[in-house]
Formats: structure tokens, C-alpha cells, sequence
């Protein structure tokens, strides 16, 4: 990805000028910069001044203790009032919120804020009865389908952390969030519909509560909603009907504030070890953060524009752009629950066409699928409503950047490629669809109010036309507050890496061009980045190594047309199941393959195995994982003098084409 990214760097000149009659109209204007820079605090309080507060903040930010932030420090507020209540009582009850539709043609429903409001309420007051309390965690375990947003503010609403878990996770991921944030209960569904099929969640949450008892973490109560009426085992003594404890309950419910710093969720990403980071975002801060960048970035105009973003709930994208952001700014919003070949591959056009959609905002590996399927077919849909498109996730190629303006955008609609992170909890670096002249590949800028640069080893910034590490150099208000229970950790992760200086270390690699506009080149850690969705090359390892067969494996990411970065493995097997021939029989790698999909999920599926006799090591031990991405990406095998044993890899070369398989 990076040299690919740094030629075209070199040879694009192309620029795209806002759109006059945007630009004419956008909520922010060129000066935001200048007047954010002057006085940021003053900045943030400005835009904390957009959501309603029980109790206005004595103090904008409180930095006396780096790296732990308290922003909006002593108000009080309560994030699913802002989201639903506030406009209810506005006069806004009547709008649409949501239009969600379901995998399965015809299954769709209209939600309004007041609508909303009753059922946030509802699953408030349930949750009470099945005994949580302001500070408990809830786990999430959900498909696309509406209760998974009033699950999360009804949680909010009654100041319980939610950690909502990706429904393509496995029962053991689930339980290794569970147990870690010690969540009490689960709510999920009997299953959710992908890919043309009803495909179970419950038999995952029963072998997960077994899983997390068995880490210490008892499960008290799982909270069910019937969507594909598939059959379940059920314990009495345990489980609990949503439209039983949900439907039957009181639309009535009066909420509480509480401190702007009070836990509002803990969101699960990899490292660069094994064991997944809870990412903690509060309440008061991450609400301004949101819904200001929502609004900035995507130019909204909540009375007119219908916004769609096709983020699975289960990542960053869904909490900040599906739910906190949109819903506290009181816009109508498309969700949809499936994939976007089902029934043809026409269907998100279809969905853009019927509901008028004006902001969409999706992923590189998506719009390279699409690249791939066809412009015929986003061509036989009216996707003339559409005005400002975003991207997130992975660097945006320049092919994808210009496919995606011409064929979505008619070559008219300006496209926002946002950089941000599980950890920054809102966007941090984008073009502002009325100010910026966007470059096709480039993130352009930090946002009014945020303050990222490019450093070298030292810290130092570099030069325009120089690249570096990404830092962000000042304190934002949805930053991650800490890692839940590892304040170490969290200090080690993120800060550690450049302490003198004071700055976030993103883990990015970025270039500044001769403008100064930045560019991201990717992760320079041991984190992958697969259809946009971060993966760890340990994770994968460990369950790699937790197979009987495996003796031991390196996983790298390597470049993949569609999905970014796609993992492959290597893999030494034990002595044991090499009896009976040193041919690496295709059986076994499917077992692997499946085995990595058990362990965490179908995402981490390795593209390709490769079963090799040794591993690249230096003299210290260390898995060059360099070399084996030269092998993954069919290269020239680099440098191989620091290795121990230089020979390796010609064996692992002679391997490559034996042990290789793919889907
Ligand atoms: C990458 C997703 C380039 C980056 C919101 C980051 C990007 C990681 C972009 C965070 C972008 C995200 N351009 N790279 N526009 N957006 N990334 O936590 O490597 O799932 O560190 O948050 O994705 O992934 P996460």
C-alpha cells in the first residue's frame, strides 16, 4: 500500500474545488481554522453549546494530569436525552429517524424520534427490572436490525457502559469481552439475516456465558429479540424475551444526568498483543465531538438531508456515525441490516434511490468491490440526491477516490475521506466538503480544533514533501479517557512513544506534500487492516497456535486488492501431524482456516496458509515478518542478513506454492 500511495503521490495533481452552491451554504467556513487555533477551548465550549446540558461545565478541559483528559468538567448530561428526548420536545417528534430495512426484500420500517423515544424508554425500564445499574456493563450482541439502537441508548440512557460485540464475532471473543469489562448481561437475538439466509447469534451468547463463567464473569441475564424466529435453547432461569421485558413495559421514563465524565461505552479493537484494548469513551465530550464533526464534515442539513452510512454497529463507524453522532443532530437516516450483494448487487443503489439518500459514507474495500461488479450497475439507479460522500477505514486510493466521485458522485459530489480511530472517537483529519479543494487519496487536514502532525523519530516535525508518524498534538474532546482497568497499558500504547513532547502516537504512518496536506500510509505496527477493520498479526497467531497441529505462526497483512490487506499465514506444524508425509495436505489448511474463524471470526480467516518448515528469525529471536510480506506479496525476497539462518528462506520459498489456498 505505501509505495503504491507514495508514487502516486508524487504524479497527482488532479484537485476538486468545492461545489459553489456548498460552499455558498456550508455550516463551516474557512475561518473555523484560525478561530479554533486561537482559542480551542473557547472552540470546543462553542460546539458543547449545540447539545442540551442539565448542567452547563465549570471548566472546558482539565489537562493536569496527561494523558488523562476530563473534558466539560462538573456538567452533567445525559447522551440518549440528546438523541431522542430533546428533539421529541422540540417539535421534531414526527420525523423519521431511522428507515431501516431488512435483509429481506419488503422488510422494512419506518422509525420516528417519538417512536424511538417510547422504545429507548421501554428497554430503559426493562434493563432496571433485570436488575442494572448506573455503572454496569451491558454487553451487545446484535444484528442490523433498530433494537440494537435502542439497546445502546437505553444503556446510555441509564448510565450503563455498553460494549457492543461485532455479530461476525466468535462465542469466544464475545466471552473475552464479556469477562473483561465484567458485563452482567447480553442482549442479542435468536439471528440476524446475511447473505440471502437467517444465520444464529444464540447458540454463540450460550456458549459464550459458559466461556465467561469459566474466566471468572458470571452472566446474569440474556435479553432476546426474536428476528428470524429460528429455533433456540432457552434457560428459564436466565433468558428473557425482548418483547416480553421490552414491548410490555412502561413508555414512560424519566432520566438521569450524570457527570459529563461518566462511562458511556467500552469499544473492543486489536493491538499489537494478543489481548483486544477496551477503548473507553465517556459521555460529555464524545457527544461533542460527534455530533460537531458529524455535522461539520458531512455539511448536514438535518432538515433536508437523508444520511446513510453503511458501518456495522458492531465498529467505531456504527457508535460515533450510525448512532451518537446522527441521532444527537435530529437527522433521518437509512439503515440497512444485510450484505450489499442481496438479492443483487444493485441493492444499496436501490436503497439510495427510494430513500433519497444526500450524505453516504462508506469504505474503501466497498467501493473496490463495487469497482469491481461494475459501473453498469450503480448506472441503473437515480443516485442524483446524493451531495457529499465520505470514506473511512483505510487509505482510499486515488482509483477508488475518482471511480467513487464519478460513478456515485455524478463527478460532482465532493468526497470527504475522514481519518480517525476506535481511540480519537470522532473524525480527526478530513477535507470540509465547502472549504477544502480535495486531492483524490489525500485526508487533507486536521479538523477546526484538532491538532495532528507528521514527526520523526525524535518527534520532530518534518518538512512538507517528508514522511513520518502520525502524532496528534493536543487533547480532543472524544479522546479515548484510558484503557478499561489498564491505565498502564493506555499510557504505554499511545503516549510512551513520543512522552517528551506530549503527543498521541496514532500508530499511523503519514506523509505531508509540498502543500502540507497529509496522507495516510498505514499502520507501522504489527496491526493489519482488513476491509477496514483492524486486526492483530498475534491475535491471529495465538489462535493459530492454540490448534493441537500448530507448533508455531507468523501472520502478516498483505496488499489485497479489495479488501486493502488480507491475512496470510505461516505455519510450522508439530512434529505429530507431519506422520503419514510431508505434503501439506489441503484438508488441514481448510481446518486452520476454520479453526482462526471458531477463535475470533470469518474477518480474521487467514486468505492464504502457507505450511513451512521454519520461520525468518533474527539472532535475537524476532519473526522478520518483513521477508514473509515480501513472499505474501509475490515479491523479491529483501535483505537477509540479520537473519540467523539465512537459507530459511529459500526453504520457505520452495513451501510458498505446496501450501497456498484460497477461497
Ligand atoms: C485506518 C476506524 C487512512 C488507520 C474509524 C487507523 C485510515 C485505523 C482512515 C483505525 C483513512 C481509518 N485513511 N487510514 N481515512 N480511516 N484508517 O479503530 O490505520 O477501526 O489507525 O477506526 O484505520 O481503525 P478503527
Amino acid at each position: 500500500m505505501s509505495d503504491e500511495t507514495l508514487s502516486n503521490l508524487l504524479h497527482e495533481d488532479r484537485r476538486f474545488e468545492p461545489p459553489a452552491d456548498l460552499a455558498a451554504h456550508a455550516n463551516v467556513t474557512a475561518e473555523a481554522y484560525a478561530r479554533a487555533d486561537a482559542d480551542r477551548e473557547a472552540f470546543w465550549a462553542e460546539q458543547a453549546e449545540r447539545l442540551d446540558w442539565d448542567q452547563k461545565w465549570d471548566r472546558v478541559l482539565d489537562w493536569d494530569d496527561p494523558p488523562f483528559a476530563k473534558w466539560f468538567v462538573g456538567g452533567r448530561i445525559n447522551a440518549s436525552y440528546n438523541c431522542v428526548d430533546r428533539h421529541v420536545a422540540a417539535g421534531k417528534g414526527d420525523k423519521v429517524a431511522l428507515h431501516w430495512v431488512g435483509e429481506p426484500e419488503d422488510d422494512a420500517r419506518d422509525i420516528t424520534y417519538a417512536e424511538l423515544k417510547d422504545q429507548v424508554s421501554q428497554a430503559a425500564n426493562a434493563l432496571t427490572d433485570l436488575g442494572v445499574q448506573t455503572g454496569d456493563r451491558v454487553a451487545i450482541y446484535l444484528p442490523m436490525i433498530p433494537e440494537v439502537v435502542v439497546a445502546m441508548l437505553a444503556c446510555a440512557r441509564i448510565g450503563a457502559p455498553h460494549t457492543v460485540v461485532f455479530g461476525g464475532f466468535s462465542s469466544e471473543a464475545l466471552a473475552s469481552r464479556v469477562a473483561d469489562c465484567e458485563a452482567k448481561v447480553i442482549i442479542t437475538s435468536d439471528g440476524g439475516y446475511r447473505r440471502g439466509a437467517a444465520s444464529a447469534l444464540k447458540p454463540a451468547v450460550d456458549e459464550a456465558v459458559e466461556k465467561a463463567a469459566a474466566q471468572g464473569q458470571r452472566v446474569e441475564k440474556v435479553l432476546v429479540v426474536r428476528r428470524t424466529g429460528q429455533d433456540v435453547d432457552w434457560d428459564d432461569s436466565r433468558d428473557v424475551w425482548w418483547h416480553d421485558a421490552v414491548e410490555k413495559a412502561s413508555t414512560e421514563h424519566e432520566c438521569e444526568f450524570f457527570d459529563s465524565e461518566h462511562p458511556l461505552y467500552v469499544m473492543y479493537t486489536s493491538g499489537t498483543t494478543g489481548k483486544p484494548k477496551g477503548i473507553l469513551h465517556t459521555t460529555g465530550g464524545y457527544l461533542v465531538g460527534t455530533s460537531y464533526t458529524h455535522w461539520a464534515v458531512f455539511d448536514l442539513k438535518a432538515d433536508t438531508d437523508v444520511y446513510w452510512c453503511t458501518a456495522d454497529v458492531g465498529w467505531v463507524t456504527g457508535h460515533s456515525y450510525m448512532v451518537y453522532g446522527p441521532l444527537s443532530n435530529n437527522v433521518t437516516q437509512v439503515m440497512y441490516e444485510g450484505t450489499p450483494d442481496s438479492p443483487h448487487k444493485g441493492r444499496w443503489w436501490e436503497i439510495v434511490e427510494k430513500y433519497g439518500v444526500t450524505i453516504f459514507y462508506t469504505a474503501p474495500t466497498a467501493i473496490r468491490t463495487f469497482m469491481k461488479w461494475g459501473s453498469d450497475i450503480p448506472a441503473k439507479f437515480d443516485l442524483s440526491t446524493i451531495r457529499v460522500l465520505g470514506s473511512v477505514g483505510e487509505p482510499i486510493n486515488p482509483e477508488a477516490y475518482i471511480w467513487y466521485r464519478e460513478t456515485i458522485g455524478a463527478s460532482r459530489v465532493p468526497v470527504v475521506d475522514t481519518w480517525w480511530q476506535t481511540e480519537t472517537g470522532q473524525i480527526m483529519i478530513s477535507p470540509l466538503p465547502g472549504v477544502t479543494a480535495g486531492k483524490p487519496g489525500s485526508a487533507m487536514t486536521a479538523l477546526p480544533g484538532v491538532s495532528a502532525d507528521v514527526v520523526n523519530d525524535d518527534g520532530e516535525s518534518v518538512p512538507n514533501g517528508s514522511g513520518g508518524f502520525l502524532v496528534l498534538t493536543k487533547p480532543w474532546p472524544a479522546m479515548l479517557r484510558t484503557l478499561w482497568g489498564d491505565d498502564e497499558r493506555f499510557k504505554d500504547t499511545y503516549w510512551s512513544r513520543f512522552a517528551e513532547e506530549g503527543f498521541y502516537f496514532a500508530g499511523d504512518g503519514a506523509k505531508k506534500d509540498e502543500d502540507g496536506d497529509l496522507w495516510l500510509l498505514g499502520r507501522v505496527d504489527d496491526v493489519m487492516n482488513v476491509s477496514g477493520h483492524r486486526l492483530s498479526t498475534t491475535e491471529i497467531e495465538s489462535a493459530l497456535v492454540s490448534h493441537p497441529k500448530v507448533a508455531e505462526a507468523a501472520v502478516v497483512g498483505a496488499a489485497d486488492e479489495t479488501t486493502g490487506q488480507a491475512v496470510c499465514a505461516f505455519v510450522i506444524l508439530r512434529e505429530s501431524a507431519l506422520e503419514g508425509g510431508e505434503a501439506a495436505p489441503d484438508e488441514l489448511i481448510q481446518e486452520l482456516r476454520q479453526h482462526v474463524q471458531k477463535e475470533i471470526g470469518a474477518i480474521a480467516k487467514p486468505r492464504q496458509i502457507m505450511i513451512v518448515p521454519e520461520l525468518p528469525k533474527t539472532r535475537s529471536g524476532k519473526i522478520m515478518r518483513r521477508l514473509l510480506k515480501d513472499v505474501a506479496e509475490n515479491r523479491d525476497v529483501g535483505d537477509v542478513t540479520t537473519l540467523a539462518d539465512s537459507t530459511v528462506m529459500d526453504l520457505i520459498k520452495d513451501k510458498q506454492t505446496a501450501g497456498a489456498s484460497e477461497d
